[in-house]
């Protein structure tokens, strides 16, 4: 009898894999919907009224993508180089180069790296933001302040295989990002590699680990601050943390608010 249970037992494990992988390739399908790209830009350029027109809102949780870049150091002011890995529709990539001589925005899904692009031409792109059911109303979105779009460059990438000729990079800011990836050390292994010595590392996370992204053998053993502690160990120094929440509107009565956990390193 028992000799019937293994093969059987190995069966379902292989056939779990797979379902966990289909789930994983229909997850990050997501990031590639008009829904989510629209979500998204409202959620990076909105206004403030425009993303909570409530009085009794959370107005300390909007702006997030500008926050977390205002974690690096303020000295130096200005750096040669800084790369946004997961940037999504770019904002916190466009808000790097107030600082950065040189900046690289990357991300897996092309229908968020074609609209952050679309944002750094000044396109003005006018885009739906959904009030409810099939209800939805424009919006036009404007370039924000005092950035320099000429420094900036999108691209597609995978966080888990960045391509080798990537560099070195004063700063290196991945917010929201960690928790999305299939296997998320292989993204922190390469980390050391591309952030030049003395040069800071601003990585926020929610730490909501769900299967549908990260199958349970590849989330941290412990809570994910330890876990980046020690995967990170020998390499960086972490500098300090924070708490930052942010809010994404789904509809004009539907809110996520989510606290990031923000965690700001020096290479070693
Ligand atoms: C939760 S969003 C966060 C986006 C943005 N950093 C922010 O804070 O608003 C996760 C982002 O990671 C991107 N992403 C998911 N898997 C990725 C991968 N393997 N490589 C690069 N980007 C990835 C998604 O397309 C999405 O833009």
């Amino acid at each position: 009898m028992a000799q019937n249970v293994q093969p059987t037992i190995r069966f379902l494990d292989e056939k779990y894999a797979d379902y966990v992988r289909v789930c994983q390739q229909m997850m990050s399908a997501v990031y590639e919907t008009q829904k989510l790209v629209e979500e998204y830009l409202l959620f990076h350029y909105g206004k403030d009224e425009e993303i909570l027109p409530w009085a009794a809102g959370p107005k300390e949780a909007l702006g997030f993508p500008v926050r977390t870049v205002r974690h690096f150091s303020a000295e130096p002011e200005t750096v040669a180089r800084a790369l946004d890995v997961g940037c999504a529709v770019g904002r916190s990539t466009l808000e790097l180069s107030k600082n950065a001589e040189e900046v690289i925005g990357i991300d897996f899904s092309q229908a968020f790296i074609e609209a952050a692009e679309r944002v750094r031409l000044g396109d003005k792109p006018r885009y739906h933001r959904l009030e409810e059911a099939s209800v939805t109303s424009q919006l036009e979105l404007s370039l924000p302040g005092e950035i320099f779009p000429e420094r900036v460059r999108f691209e597609t990438g995978d966080a888990m295989n960045l391509r080798e000729d990537l560099g070195t990079f004063d700063r290196v800011h991945a917010a929201n990002l960690v928790c999305r990836l299939p296997e998320p050390r292989k993204f922190l292994a390469r980390l050391p590699q591309l952030v030049k010595p003395g040069g800071e590392l601003v990585l926020a996370t929610p730490c909501t680990w769900l299967e549908e992204f990260t199958a349970r053998e590849h989330w941290p053993e412990d809570r994910t601050l330890e876990w980046l502690e020690k995967e990170l160990a020998g390499h960086f120094d972490l500098i300090r943390t924070a708490d930052e929440p942010f809010l994404i509107r789904e509809t004009a009565r539907k809110f996520q608010w989510t606290v990031s956990m923000v965690t700001v390193w020096k290479r070693a």
